[in-house]
């Protein structure tokens, strides 16, 4: 991140905004196994990209992790980062060096949440300004309270508490993050928020993840590149989200993409990729007559009720617009906003949720910026590959 915090202590490292991974043979026999629990593994993710190691427990994606940072040391082979060694040099260093998530939060329970995020400062002696500084952009950057700096873990949802384990592990800007099943342990509706302000704050910093789920819905959501392992710690695709959907390499990869493969591709899209409608939107006191003129021209036989700030207050029934100017208080508040960055699988199961044919699209701030449809999404379903894609699987949302 260009905030100048880089410091003397890590650019004499691996210091750096992002550096590309690449796993060179790498094996991993723990003592006493008679197998491998990562065999021969080539793996590259390029600068900047998140790579996402899915498959069946045990398969050896923590294993594959964690000879990144050292924390499980390989038996052979090599790993760089840029065009370093992790094994050059101190292995303490290096995992000083390296974002770290983990899915149990692992957060310290009797340090505030400020002391927690400046974990690493402060191993490395930054100073306390510098260190606040660090906190408050930190806190902020992943969307929390700057008073939250001074409370204790078990004061925070399990989700604040998933903030606060990225925060910390963005602390010292590491060029390599790794995360695993940092989404575990939240609830799937917060799980699903958490994953698209990730990919926001990705878009941001743009950091060389490694990334593990057993989830595939999650892999396809977050991976730039995602890799299927299977027993043995060995790949068996690794592609882009869209040809492990369309081409699984084998039976074992197309087992675990699961059977509504077509229904999954709709995970491929993000709302905002697609060309949303449009509704007239207004404020409460102006006239009804002139928003009813121009629902007769619109795409979405609705207005949308807006604050000052063009977020949307609920949708504006003919009820509503019998009155001779439109009201504070529509009929129907409550309407199913969806997140202009979720994706169209998820954006669907929002509007079956909310038994709703439309659903108002915001921005980050929360500011309208279209509205999606049902038939919006069966047309998506039917230019692509309409015949693999069956509209019944749709009956049953997802689980989020
Ligand atoms: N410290 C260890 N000592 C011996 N064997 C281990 C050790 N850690 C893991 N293993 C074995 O190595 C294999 C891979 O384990 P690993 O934890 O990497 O799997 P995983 O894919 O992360 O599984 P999960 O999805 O359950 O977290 C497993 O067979 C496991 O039992
Ligand atoms: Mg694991």
């Amino acid at each position: 991140m260009p905030d100048g915090s880089r410091s003397a202590e890590n650019s004499s490292s691996h210091g750096a905004d992002a550096s590309p991974v690449r796993y060179q043979g790498v094996t991993k026999r723990y003592p006493g196994a008679d197998s491998d629990a990562v065999h021969d593994l080539d793996l590259e993710i390029p600068s900047g990209e998140i790579c996402v190691l899915v498959g069946p427990s045990g398969c050896g994606k923590t294993t594959a992790m964690r000879m990144v940072n050292r924390t499980v040391e390989m038996t052979s082979g090599d790993i760089l980062i840029g065009d370093r060694s992790v094994k050059d040099g101190d292995a303490a260093i290096l995992r000083r060096e390296i974002g770290y998530v983990i899915q149990q939060i692992g957060l310290f329970p009797h340090r505030t949440i400020g002391q927690n995020i400046a974990t690493v400062p402060k191993l490395l002696n930054w100073d306390k300004n510098r260190t606040d500084d660090r906190v408050t952009k930190l806190l902020d950057l992943t969307g929390l309270d700057p008073e939250f700096a001074d409370r204790y873990p078990s004061q925070l949802s399990g989700g604040q508490q998933q903030r606060v384990g990225v925060a910390r592990a963005l602390a010292v800007d590491p060029p390599v993050m790794l995360m695993d099943e940092p989404f575990g342990a939240i609830d799937p509706i917060s799980r699903g928020r958490l994953q698209n302000e990730f990919l926001r704050l990705q878009a941001d910093i743009k950091k060389t993840i490694l990334f593990v789920t057993h989830d595939v819905d999650e892999a396809i959501k977050m991976g730039d590149r995602i890799a299927v392992m299977k027993k043995g710690g060995e790949v068996a695709q690794f592609a882009t989200p869209t040809e492990l959907l369309m081409e699984p390499a084998d039976d074992f990869v197309e087992d675990f993409v699961g059977a509504d493969r077509a229904l999954k591709r709709l995970a491929l899209m993000r709302v905002r990729d697609v060309d949303l409608w449009n509704a007239p939107s207004t404020q409460a006191g102006r006239r009804s007559d002139d928003v009813l003129n121009e629902l007769k021209t619109s795409e979405v036989p609705y207005a949308v009720l807006v604050d000052g700030e063009n977020r949307p207050l609920g949708w504006l029934s003919t009820r509503d617009l019998d009155a001779e100017t439109v009201p504070v208080h529509p009929d129907s508040t409550g309407v199913p906003m969806i997140d202009a960055d979720t994706t169209l699988r998820d954006g669907l199961a929002q509007l079956l949720a909310g038994g709703s044919l439309y659903g108002t699209v915001v921005d980050g701030r929360g500011r309208l910026t279209g509205v999606l449809s049902v038939e919006i999404i069966s047309d998506f379903l039917a230019s692509k590959e309409a015949a693999e894609v069956a509209i019944p699987a749709v009956d049953r949302p997802h689980d989020d």
